[in-house]
């Protein structure tokens, strides 16, 4: 149980609850909690299937202290193991995706792994005392396929990702029409001097579209804001709005292109998934934000286009708008953010709830809230008044 003073939130409703206090978003312990209690034990999305489409190709999740990589084996497989040598604790691999040629070769002392992580090859072993190579092959970790996605979790005894998000596959079909057909086109990391949170809570509101800046103004342009809607499902969440009929969009005119949708689309998988359409572009976008410290986020944005039809001068637009206009837009403003919780004149604000959960309202970022903040006290609230008697 973890719910000294420091880390108590009075949580009752969100009508009239104060927000997550602002040491949650640099303090060292909650950080350090949130790793133990929700970083390590949750699904993250590592890479399409597409990405490692033959056997021995790989793609690499980091995560703090942790390394991950996620393999396709001769006989088609996908595994998933922990990226650290069975001799002496070697890391194996440093780039984020490669394909390796024949084996998973150790750079110390060259034990080598196949790539259903047995360990084939270890120089020298011959002679050695008790020394069985079954016993040290490479430590799996857990590795599902979720829409097409190759997810991970370290605990071994999680819940199956199609449990823990029943019913967010059937949510997002109807947006991503062509989620089964889509292959990846490219990916643009930035590190941000951010708490993970500041991002996620930027990115479930619409409450700031019309109100910050002028490339939200943009994107607000093309959303019909009377049938926006923000709808909380346990351990995933979806926002979507309808398009308003317009001529252009990225700055680029609408000439009968095909697209994914003509909705804005958002899902948001527990805890740092999400996978968006804009409107009018063939483009599904995934937007991990992977932390790396109480104060530093690594944003990693993966676009993914139809595989059966060529990429549309619209959709290239679409993925620069976001990449140079969007993105960065939204980086300024959790800037601004992780600079004033560290005021001594802010510890709790308000959330804007509307009682219709209307397209301003943000209950999504106080759902969220309340996961994390159950997730750190073991599922439980430990309102104060009540942790004070
Ligand atoms: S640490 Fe990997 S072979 Fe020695
Ligand atoms: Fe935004």
């Amino acid at each position: 149980m973890f719910a000294d003073k420091k880390t108590l939130w009075e949580t009752n409703r969100p009508e009239t609850d104060l927000t997550l206090p602002a040491r949650y978003y640099y303090d060292a312990d909650i950080f350090q909690r949130e790793a133990e209690t929700i970083f390590y034990p949750s699904w993250h999305c590592v890479c399409h299937d597409t990405e490692v489409p033959e056997p021995g190709d790989y793609v690499k999740f980091d995560l703090l202290t942790q390394s991950v990589i996620v393999v396709r084996g001769d006989d088609g497989q996908v595994r998933a193991f922990h990226n650290v040598c069975q001799h002496r604790g070697t890391q194996l691999v440093e780039d984020r995706r490669g394909r390796f040629k024949q084996a998973i070769t150790c750079p110390y002392h060259a034990w080598t792994y196949a790539f259903d992580g047995d360990l084939k090859i270890a120089p020298r072993t011959n002679a050695l005392e008790g020394f069985n190579a079954a016993d040290y092959g490479l430590k799996e970790v857990r590795a599902e396929n979720y829409g097409g996605f190759w997810y991970i979790n370290m605990d071994r005894n999680a819940t199956p990702i199609a449990e823990e998000m029943k019913g967010a596959l059937d949510a997002m079909r109807p947006y991503f029409p062509d989620l089964d057909d889509i292959t990846f086109v490219e990916e643009v990391d930035y590190v941000v001097d951010a708490n993970w949170k500041i991002i996620t809570d930027n990115a479930i509101e619409g409450y700031h579209f019309k109100l910050s800046g002028p490339v939200h103004k943009e994107l607000a342009a093309l959303i019909d804001f009377k049938g926006y809607d923000l709808q909380a499902h346990g351990h995933w969440w979806d926002f979507k709005g309808p398009p308003k009929k317009v001529k252009t969009a990225f700055g680029h005119p609408i000439t009968g292109e095909k697209y994914q949708t003509d909705w804005f689309y958002n899902i948001q998988l527990w805890p740092m998934t999400t996978l968006y359409a804009f409107p009018y572009a063939d483009v599904i976008g995934t937007f991990n934000s992977i932390p790396l410290g109480p104060e530093k986020t690594l944003l990693r944005f993966g676009h993914y286009c139809p595989k059966s039809r060529p990429q549309s001068a619209l959709s290239r637009a679409a993925m620069d708008w976001f990449n140079t206009q969007l993105g960065p837009e939204d980086i300024w403003l959790n800037l601004l953010v992780q600079r004033g919780v560290h005021s001594f004149g802010f510890d709790q604000g308000r959330y804007l709830i509307d009682p219709e959960r209307g397209p301003n309202s943000e209950h999504l970022v106080h759902h969220f809230h309340k996961l994390v903040y159950d997730a750190l006290t073991g599922g439980q609230s430990f309102p104060r008044k009540a942790a004070a008697e």
